[in-house]
């Protein structure tokens, strides 16, 4: 792979990191029967440690700090980082925190998440200030509001050093309204705000609200992402626009709005617009849905512009 990076630290990723376990099967199970499964695959997951993967086969340089547990799975977790050359310095390895692992049945292009996780994070800024993780360095820090209030601190750190602060997150959560008073790009899933107003909301009024939420001294880039029905992308200087999805034979979605912030990032840092960006990143998820897990195979960047463009 070609690595487009200078060398110095670009991204930053902070968050939950998960062990995905992938079960296919031809139909969706019913209680008390025996099923046989297609695959079985087990990945790393977890919104931010995806979305860094992208980046880094992307030809980006990135770093993540999170807390795992001192077991297997917690080795593997890190493990499924530092073989696409994540720098993973910044992880904590806790006795007794069972790392987090998500047991996934993956039928007709459709995923059923099981999480299995502890919900508070045991990790504490103080732990990363010791790693003597260079806060100060990165170009954006990417978060998803699991770690609220080592988030926050980092964020601060990050935007008083001149960066930018990319915020994932599928669901409102305690501390997610601080996080979004120092985020520069916030692109929810559709799953936030239909756990806040139900089924039928405002699309544009919603983006509006949350871009309203962002500091004024950003991009301000609020955005949702639509599941195969692409995203919706609001920034102050541009309207509101809809960015379909793109036709592909979904075998699994899962992690596919990870790899779509990473690929976001990608286009954004490269100079796009955030429409062009959400095209770029709505086709580059929809390549993801057609292999198992969140870290399928992605083809290069080109060839996901060119596919962007096709449709
Ligand atoms: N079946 C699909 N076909 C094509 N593209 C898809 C499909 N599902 C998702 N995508 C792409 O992936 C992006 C993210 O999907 P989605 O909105 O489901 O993310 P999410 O709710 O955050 O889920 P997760 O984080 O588990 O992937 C969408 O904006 C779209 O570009
Ligand atoms: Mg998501």
């Amino acid at each position: 792979m070609v690595r487009t990076h200078k060398e110095g630290p670009e991204i930053l990723g902070i968050g939950v990191a998960v062990r995905d376990i992938a079960v296919l099967l031809d139909e969706f199970p019913v209680p008390d029967e025996k099923f046989r499964a297609k695959g079985l695959f087990e990945a790393g997951g977890g919104p931010v440690p995806t979305a860094l993967v992208t980046l880094t086969r992307l030809g980006h340089r990135a770093s993540f700090c999170g807390v795992v547990g001192m077991g297997a799975a917690g080795h593997f977790i890190v493990d499924s980082l530092d073989q696409e050359g994540i720098d993973t310095h910044g992880v904590v390895f806790r006795a007794g925190f069972p790392s987090p692992t998500s047991v996934i049945l993956v039928e007709g292009g459709r995923r059923t998440i099981f999480e299995w996780r502890q919900y508070d994070l045991p990790l504490s800024f103080d732990e990363l200030e010791a790693k003597q993780v260079p806060f100060e360095d990165f170009r954006f820090l990417l978060v998803d509001a699991r770690l609220p209030e080592v988030q926050i601190e980092a964020a601060r750190r990050v935007r008083g050093a001149g960066g930018k602060v990319v915020l994932d997150c599928g669901h409102p959560r305690a501390g997610v309204e601080d996080i979004l008073a120092l985020t520069d790009v916030a692109i929810l899933s559709h799953t936030y705000p239909r756990t806040l107003l139900g089924d039928s909301y405002d699309l544009e009024g919603f983006l509006t609200d949350l871009a309203a939420r962002l500091p004024e001294d950003g991009p301000r880039i609020a955005g949702l992402t639509l599941g195969a029905d692409g995203c919706a992308i609001l920034a102050p200087d541009s309207s509101f626009v809809r960015v379909p999805g793109h036709k592909v034979t979904a075998v699994d979605s899962t992690g596919a709005g990870d790899v779509f912030h990473g690929a976001f990032l990608h286009a954004f840092m490269g100079g796009s617009s955030p429409e062009e960006a959400a095209r770029f990143a709505n086709a580059a998820a929809a390549l993801k849905c057609k292999g198992m897990t969140g870290r399928s195979p992605l083809p290069p960047d080109g060839e996901i512009w060119r596919f962007a463009r096709s449709q």
